[in-house]
């Protein structure tokens, strides 16, 4: 099995999320957390760029000891100072430096030629190498990049120093065989690539962020950059929780594996929910209010009698105690019968089946009906007789 190292951006891509703006104390103790998660890098954010988050990124490097901590720097030497400053204590330091690659991005962004900013890449990574050999290298739009520009950008990089490069779909433009062939080809032809690991970074603009990481494993990356609850630019990042659970589940699939406690995923999700202000969609893979939610009487009648029918995550996986069985007008007898005998209701056959009548028609006029309702129906039901 191959080791998916994950790269954790919640405090700097997904805190880049419109709208979202964390206090210094939530980072910290959202990192805490992702800590306890087991992510391998946890990047805190980018020092150059104010004050505060200098601060924030200082502080959470001082705390944090089971995870590399990472800060983004542009490639100038007064962003890598800044980054290396805030991180330096860390327990295990990481400057990680990008410049754009793609020629939109270089013409009308950087206004430098191609050689330009190769030159640019390759001082910076040099200047950053005077302070680690952790040194994470982005090329930003990789997805819309010449494939041999990047080759020859990428064997200068690595011959400069870089030991991580990462080569993300900024704009979530790539499909998952066009994002995998985008690896392959980089390893074949870039001469130095086994002195560096290859790292995933993407997306979610076509919806495809997730898929196009997972498709990244065949084509050879060891790391991949995610957020937790996709937060991110625009429509978000990849999501952490989708992609563990799905090399979790499919591990014979992707030949590989991550080193997370996946029990933490549920508790991680609804720590940044609550603190971003982003309200996880009910339907969301893995962390969704719903995800383990049977509400049709023939997915509860299934479950009931062996989960294995609708459930291919356990609730127990990702840190819930149970399964919810919602009592619906889909609902059907043998889900009632058992919250009946969960509440402890005790009928004849005559009067559950009066009952459940009773339970049928409120569900035309109730999307869920509580326990509460059940009891009040039971009561009306043995009070009337
Ligand atoms: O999406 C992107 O290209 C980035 C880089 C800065 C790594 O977030
Ligand atoms: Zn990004």
């Amino acid at each position: 099995m191959k080791k998916i190292e994950i790269f954790d951006t919640t405090l700097r891509d997904g805190e880049q999320s419109a709208g979202v703006n964390l206090h210094a104390d939530e980072k910290l103790e959202i990192a805490y957390q992702l800590e306890r998660l087991g992510v391998d890098v946890i990047e805190a954010g980018f020092p150059a760029s104010s004050r505060g988050d200098f601060l924030s990124v200082q502080r959470i490097a001082r705390s944090i000891r089971q995870c590399s901590v990472a800060a983004l720097a542009r490639s100038t030497e007064k962003d890598i100072d800044a980054a290396w400053e805030a991180i330096k204590e860390g327990a295990n330091p990481r400057i990680h430096v990008f410049i754009a690659t793609s020629p939109i991005h270089m013409e009308y962004k950087l206004r430098l030629t191609p050689d330009q900013v190769v030159q640019k890449a390759v001082e910076s990574v040099r200047y950053a190498a005077r302070y680690t050999t952790n040194i994470e290298w982005s090329a930003e739009d990789a997805t819309r990049s010449d494939w041999d520009y990047l080759v020859k950008v990428v064997t200068q990089v690595i011959e400069a120093g870089a030991t991580v490069v990462n080569l993300p779909d900024t704009v979530g433009y790539s499909t998952p065989h066009e994002y995998a062939e985008m690896f392959r080809y980089l390893k074949e032809h870039v001469p130095n690539i086994h002195r560096a690991k290859l790292s995933a970074h993407c997306h979610d603009d076509l919806g495809l962020a997730v898929a196009n990481s997972l498709a990244a494993i065949a084509g050879g990356v060891e790391q991949i950059e995610c957020t937790i609850n996709g937060i991110g630019e625009r429509a978000g990042n990849a999501s952490l929780e989708e992609i563990a659970i799905a090399l979790a589940i499919r591990k014979n699939v992707f030949q590989a594996e991550t080193g997370l406690e996946l029990n933490q995923t549920v508790r991680t999700s609804r720590l940044v929910s609550k603190y971003t202000g982003f309200a996880v969609p009910p339907n969301k893979a893995v962390v969704g209010a719903n995800a383990f939610a049977h509400e049709s009487g023939i997915h509860q009648d299934g479950v009931l009698k062996n989960k294995l029918t609708y459930e291919i995550i356990s609730p127990e996986m990702v840190g819930l105690s149970s399964n919810a069985i919602v009592l619906g007008k889909h609902s059907g007898r043998h889900a009632f019968k058992k919250k009946c005998e969960e509440l402890g209701i005790q009928l004849d056959e005559d009067r559950f089946n009066h009952l459940f009548k009773n339970f049928k028609e409120l569900t035309e006029k109730r999307k869920e009906v509580t326990d509460d309702d059940i009891m009040a129906l039971a009561t009306d039901l043995t009070g009337k007789e």
